[in-house]
């Protein structure tokens, strides 16, 4: 398998590991980001027709359900940036089509009223430029979840974001997350690798004898609704140590042995491409011989 072009570098990671959280935010706020925006322009800007070649050459059609993660940077200088981007996905798709995006957010505890707490409207998410752009934009429906929310948009999407807060646990078989399963979704990852593919966790409540535990218990969360009104549901989300001991990007191997998923090129960067049916089909045989995310490194 050749070298992947979107994993970080292990030298960064190392001088990341030795730098304090403050001073590295600093440097990238005052310094980093201002030499990266200008670095990413002086190759040229990228148009909507550019992306829409690209998207079209890596299979994306009309009425396609797709879950899009992304690293805008790693792209290249797109005209009119992010905006460009979601609309090249929809205008290929149509309304038929789903354009989904994972609107995930960090957990917030409400001290004084002691429970966890939800706004729909207003709870940022943290995956990026992109599906942040995306969940503010007229129509685009978000699911209730207080760690794994999703956004979708499409004559299916209110449909597609039900429920999610009725689920045991963010990706049970009613969870927006199945109901890709079922649509048999496209999952395109754009200048991001396994790591940043959620969908790998369908199999976590598919496959009901997953070697792991890797829920927590339910907890109650304060959900506030678009309408303006306020409920109470009860959420699961991944144990904490997990992230310890994951290894998502062992997957890239039975991927690309198994035919299952395709890595374009994509301007600056690469473009993965695998469907959600195939990757947690795959993931299940997998976890029926006892190999998951979770233990590759025991083997
Ligand atoms: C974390 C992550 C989002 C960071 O990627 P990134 O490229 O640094 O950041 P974004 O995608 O938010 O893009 C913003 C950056 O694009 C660049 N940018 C700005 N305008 C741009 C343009 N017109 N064209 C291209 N890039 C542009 C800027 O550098 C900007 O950074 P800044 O806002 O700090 O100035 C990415 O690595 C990632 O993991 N994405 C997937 C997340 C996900 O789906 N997770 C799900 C499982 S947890």
């Amino acid at each position: 398998m050749t070298k992947s072009k979107v994993r970080e570098s292990r030298t960064k990671a190392r001088i990341k590991a030795i730098i304090p959280f403050g001073i590295q935010k600093f440097l990238y706020h005052n310094i980093i980001k201002k030499i990266r925006l200008f670095k990413i322009t002086l190759k040229g800007k990228i148009t909507k027709e550019d992306i829409k070649k690209s998207l079209i050459k890596a299979g994306l059609k009309k009425d396609d359900a797709v879950i899009v993660h992304s690293s805008l940077s790693r792209i290249g200088y797109i005209d009119n940036g992010v905006n460009t981007l979601i609309d090249s996905f929809l205008e290929i798709i149509g309304k038929n089509g789903l354009l989904v995006m994972p609107s995930f957010s960090a957990l917030n505890y409400d001290k004084k009223k002691r429970i966890y707490v939800f706004d729909v409207k207003r709870t940022p998410c943290y995956t990026g430029k992109v599906p942040e752009t995306f969940r503010q934009r007229k129509g685009v429906q978000r699911s209730i979840s207080p760690t794994h929310s999703l956004i979708a948009y499409g004559n299916k999407a209110k449909w597609f974001v039900s429920d999610h807060e009725r689920c045991d646990n963010p990706y049970a078989s009613k969870s927006p997350f199945y109901k890709l399963y079922h649509l048999d979704a496209k999952i395109f990852l754009i200048g991001v690798d396994q790591l940043a593919n959620s969908s790998i966790h369908i199999v976590e409540d598919k496959y009901k004898k997953f070697p792991f535990k890797v829920w927590t218990k339910r907890n109650k969360v304060l959900v506030a609704l678009e309408n303006g009104s306020n409920k109470t549901i009860y959420a699961r989300w991944h144990l904490s140590h997990l992230y310890k001991i994951r290894d998502n990007n062992m997957l890239e191997k039975p991927f690309l042995r198994e035919s299952l998923m395709k890595i374009y090129p994509f301007f600056n960067t690469e473009l993965r491409v695998i469907r959600v049916r195939d990757s947690t089909d795959c993931m299940e045989r997998l976890a029926k011989r006892n190999i998951t995310i979770y233990n590759s490194k025991l083997r």
